[in-house]
């Protein structure tokens, strides 16, 4: 079986973004800029928001993190993004997720600039994806990192069924529609799957690709699996281990050790899709940076 490695994908795309970033500050002293907001004191999107900036520093990208209190108004919060929006040094605004009660985030998802929204989760960028305008779009970063891995390991997916389980705005929507594209790196028959489907294994057992994006452990068991099958893992779960220094550890959506016996290919969790969302972040920063300067 081979084991799709996100980690080191995501540190050879990163250093071959490191690369462009070097060349455009040599020839125009500039370089791309991403700016993330956190609302509140979140612990979990504490560590991400570290990770993300940290990041963007290794590959010489500017990065700024404004932190603001829990108790902030959606006003408050739209003004920021308005001046954001105007600030020609900022290419990438991002606005960690989830939000305190009192602002709406879809409010907020609205009030950025799409050709700045490097989440990829504006309206408009969500369209022209779906309407196959990849060129002028951002891609949300999680379904895009799974492009760039079957892309990169050559997975054959052209007239393949890819069974997506898992609806969500920011990765099973834009992942099965991304799938559903004429690329060379999709082109499939595409079936998407919920928590209201009826007989949800009758389904996973007809997929090629089979990409589990549900947030519940283990749930994708070997006995859901057609052998041969490629297998990606988007859930990032932590469950209780007392045989570890925590007490707890991390486990993906798919139960690894009974597919890996089956799968052809798969991406463990960690080190499979979770650190390529960063990297894409970075990608469509710098994206965002050469259409701004083009
Ligand atoms: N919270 C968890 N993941 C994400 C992400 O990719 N983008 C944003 N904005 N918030 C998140």
């Amino acid at each position: 079986m081979l084991i799709i490695d996100g980690k080191k994908v995501s540190i050879d795309l990163k250093s071959e973004l490191k690369v462009r970033v070097d060349e455009h500050r040599a020839a125009t002293g500039k370089v791309p800029g991403l700016t993330v907001i956190i609302v509140g004191e979140d612990p979990a999107s504490q560590v991400y928001v570290r990770n993300k900036a940290k990041s963007c520093k290794e590959t010489g990208m500017h990065s700024s993190v404004i932190e603001m209190e829990a108790s902030t108004s959606e006003e408050a919060l739209l003004s920021k993004i308005r001046e954001l929006n105007d600030d020609p040094d900022v290419h990438g605004i991002l606005v960690q997720q989830p939000l305190p009660k009192q602002i709406d985030e879809f409010a907020v998802t609205l009030a950025i600039d799409p050709a700045k929204d490097v989440d990829g989760f504006h309206p408009e960028n969500l369209g022209r994806l779906v309407m196959g305008h990849l060129d002028k779009c951002f891609v949300s970063c999680t379904p895009y990192g799974i492009l760039e891995l079957l892309g990169r390991y050559n997975i054959e997916t052209k007239g393949r069924h890819c069974v997506v389980v898992g609806r969500s705005n920011i990765v099973g929507k834009p992942m099965a529609n991304l799938m559903l594209q004429k690329l060379d790196a999709t082109n499939c028959t595409v079936t998407i799957c919920h928590s209201a489907t009826k007989d949800i294994p009758s389904y996973t057992r007809q997929a090629d690709i089979l990409i589990a994006a549900i947030g519940k452990a283990g749930f994708i068991t070997a006995d859901m699996v057609k052998p041969g099958a490629v297998v990606i893992d988007v859930g990032i779960n932590r469950i209780d281990d007392p045989s570890t220094k925590s007490g707890s550890r991390l486990v993906g959506d798919v139960d690894y050790d009974g597919v890996s016996a089956l799968a052809s290919a798969m991406t463990p969790v960690p080190g499979g899709v979770g650190p390529m969302t960063i990297a894409m972040l970075l990608k469509n920063t710098l994206q965002s940076f050469e259409r701004a300067n083009n």
